[in-house]
């Protein structure tokens, strides 16, 4: 890979519904790293698409009562929608139904038939549809399967295997010397663990007569590709690998081995084993990174279909606009572990971070340059220590920045980029801009708010990968644009003394307009999931060590018994780890009253602290205090589950803490 390319990739997702969040979730993040790396001044190929082969599109499209051509050519267009619609700038989106796809693997599959990594054989075992893969018998969970927790059935067929075990040994190697190969470090380690049993072959046909749905074998009618093997060659046919199109090869030889894969956990062995194995089979060096995020919840559980949970991407941009929802995802989550999405959260985000502090930060500095100093940039005249330290903070804000997000951790990012906002609000509190004025000191004022102008100019440019219109917009009403980062770049653009004095600002409305309670379509449609949202579902994951639920039956109790249980709402305020007990979690939680409560559940084993905070809950609030493990717990709160909890009785919609419930 030539020095000055950047190759990022997202996974090409199936065609078998419609996207969401979790979808645009990595492609966001995708696109903000391929956006940084553009202004850093890589030639960047940032690659997305949809994988439209395999059973479970052709099952969705047979239910529909369509060819699965047509469906995919109709179900690959609300991808393309929604990422243009969250401003993903992709140079490539490929559909393996392409020929240009179909081409290449192709010509793979014959290449590693003729050198002897494909052969012919007969199996039998335990096929699992929505799985698509075989298990043995051992693997199964309660003879089930242990990816999806769906039936099973005994299957025995011919098909042809890809040699994996052969390039098993040079795969283990490869991690051991590429230490930042598998990410984040929990990813590594449980790809090390895969390994630790043996590694067997791969299956990567169908017979015609089970799937007639992929890319036919070469050599053989009787077969198509197993997705998988078809999917993830898009990563080198999209760049141009084995295309016959000279300019498509150099394009591949510039930018392989990718810089990063971004996919979530839940593809991990795919794009581990299979794939690396892969390209060592066909003599190619695997991507340097491969990173595997975590999940995107709401109500705690991952956001999936059938459990009626997912937000839809489109009503928040709807709601609170492109940069907002684009901030909200990757500055909320660290990146890497799981994170529950709550419309309350967002607000909270938004409001403090967004609106307050650089939102209100730019919106006071560029009024006061107006009202003040005619709105132009105003001139810079000798700096105070005080001065000094905001040059000395941007230059370590912007050195952060860059590091946090070349390795992805776009929170830290976002948060430096956040110091930047705060220690300017701070700076005008200190250097009362109001008094310069009323005394006179047109030129200290000058300074002082130049120097605010010039980090609203820094915190714009940062911004801008993951805002990518309100970052820019915020550079044109100060009177400059994005600035070139390559080279020595960032030096300069750390620099407070980059505007161009004497240049008209532009005052605008405020760029992120505080809000003081959720937008109406949001509530309309919290309204409506609440309503539908599926409790039967099975767990999407299934957790191996789930207790399974006892009947539990309990003597007849009046109506005037039941009544005297007192049952409120309560919002979490804060969680944190019980000092003294591994399984408690201590809360404070407001019931309506003067102060919270503090409550202690048994659920530590459950969730992360951070997860509960803002969730409405159901609180008992007339059982007598207990102390438990030293801390007096003031109430109880109610959750499914026995000893193991499964989860909490939350109420989605937007109802004041202390709201009685019965
Ligand atoms: O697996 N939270 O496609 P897919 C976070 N076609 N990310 C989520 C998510 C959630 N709740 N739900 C989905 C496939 N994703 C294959 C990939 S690649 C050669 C073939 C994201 O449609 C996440 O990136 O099931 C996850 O890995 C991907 O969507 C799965 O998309
Ligand atoms: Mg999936």
């Amino acid at each position: 890979m030539a020095e000055d390319t950047f190759f990022i990739t997202t996974p090409i997702y199936y065609v078998n519904g419609e996207p969401h969040l979790g979808h645009g979730y990595t492609t966001v993040a995708a696109d903000a790293i391929a956006r940084w790396q553009r202004l850093r001044g890589k030639k960047v190929l940032f690659l997305t698409g949809t994988d439209e082969h395999g059973q479970k599109v052709y099952q969705t499209a047979l239910a529909r009562g369509v060819s699965p051509q047509a469906h995919c050519d109709e179900l690959s267009v609300p991808f393309r929608e929604l990422f243009d619609r969250l401003m993903c700038s992709h140079d490539d989106f490929i559909r393996t139904t392409e020929p240009r796809h179909i081409k290449v693997v192709q010509r793979i599959l014959q290449t590693l038939y003729d050198q002897g990594d494909i052969y012919k054989d007969s199996y039998d075992g335990w096929y699992s549809t929505s799985a698509e893969r075989f298990w043995t018998e051992e693997e199964l969970v309660d003879g089930k399967c242990p990816d999806t927790g769906l039936e099973v059935e005994w299957l025995a067929e011919e098909n042809f295997y890809f040699r994996m075990s052969k390039y098993a040994d040079r795969f283990r190697q490869w991690i051991e010397d590429h230490p930042n190969f598998l990410r984040p470090e929990a990813r590594r380690n449980e790809v090390l663990g895969l390994l630790r049993k043996e590694v067997g072959d791969l299956c990567i046909t169908r017979p015609v007569t089970r799937l007639p749905w992929g890319i036919p074998i070469p050599w053989d009618e009787n077969f198509v590709t197993y997705v998988w093997f078809d999917a993830l060659i898009n990563y080198i046919s999209a760049p141009g690998y084995r295309s016959g199109d000279p300019a498509l090869e150099d394009r591949f030889q510039a930018h392989w081995p990718a810089d990063y894969h971004l996919v979530g956990k839940d593809i991990l062995t795919t794009h581990s084993l299979y794939w690396s194995t892969m390209l060592f089979a066909m003599g190619l060096e695997p991507a340097d990174c491969l990173y595997a995020h975590g999940w995107l919840t709401s109500g705690g559980r991952k956001m999936s279909k059938s459990y009626g949970n997912v937000i839809d991407p489109n009503l928040l941009v709807d709601a609170f606009g492109v940069d907002a929802t684009r901030y909200y995802f990757l500055r909320e989550i660290a990146f890497g572990a799981d994170g529950d999405f709550s419309y309350e959260g967002f607000l909270v985000r938004y409001n403090a971070e967004l609106a307050n502090d650089l939102g209100n930060l730019a919106h006071r500095t560029l009024s006061m340059t107006r009202k003040w100093l005619g709105g132009t940039v105003p001139a810079l005249g000798a700096l105070t220590e005080e001065d000094q330290a905001l040059f000395a903070l941007a230059a370590d804000v912007v050195a952060r920045f860059d590091e946090a997000c070349t390795t992805l951790r776009f929170k830290d990012a976002l948060g430096a980029c956040m110091e930047l906002a705060a220690a300017g609000n701070k700076y005008v509190d200190t250097q009362e801009p109001w008094t310069l004025n009323r005394t006179g000191d047109k030129a200290r004022l000058g300074t002082v708010m130049r120097l605010v102008l010039e980090l609203c100019r820094v915190a714009g440019t940062l911004l801008t990968p993951v805002c990518p219109v309100k970052g820019p917009e915020l550079l044109s009403r100060l009177g400059t644009e994005l600035p070139e980062l390559s080279g020595d770049g960032l030096a300069s653009l750390a620099r407070l003394d980059q505007l161009t004095e004497g240049l008209a600002l532009e005052l605008g409305e405020p760029l992120f307009p505080r809000l003081t309670e959720l937008p109406a379509i949001v509530v309309e449609a919290m309204a409506a999931q609440a309503a539908t949202t599926n409790q039967d579902a099975p767990e999407p994951e299934p957790k191996p060590a789930k207790e399974t639920p006892k009947m539990e039956t309990k003597d007849p109790i009046s109506f005037d018994d039941f009544s005297k249980l007192e049952l409120k709402t309560g919002q979490v305020q804060t969680a944190e780890k019980h000092p003294n007990a591994d399984r408690l979690l201590v809360m404070t939680v407001d019931v309506g009253e003067e102060s919270p409560r503090t409550i202690v559940a048994g659920i530590a084993g459950r969730f992360e602290p951070t997860e509960l905070v803002g969730r409405t809950v159901i609180v008992v609030t007339n059982l007598k205090p207990a102390k438990l493990r030293g801390v007096v717990s003031e109430g109880m709160i109610l959750a499914a589950g026995g000893k193991d909890v499964v989860d909490l009785a939350t109420i989605p919609t937007d109802v004041s803490p202390g709201t009685v419930v019965r």
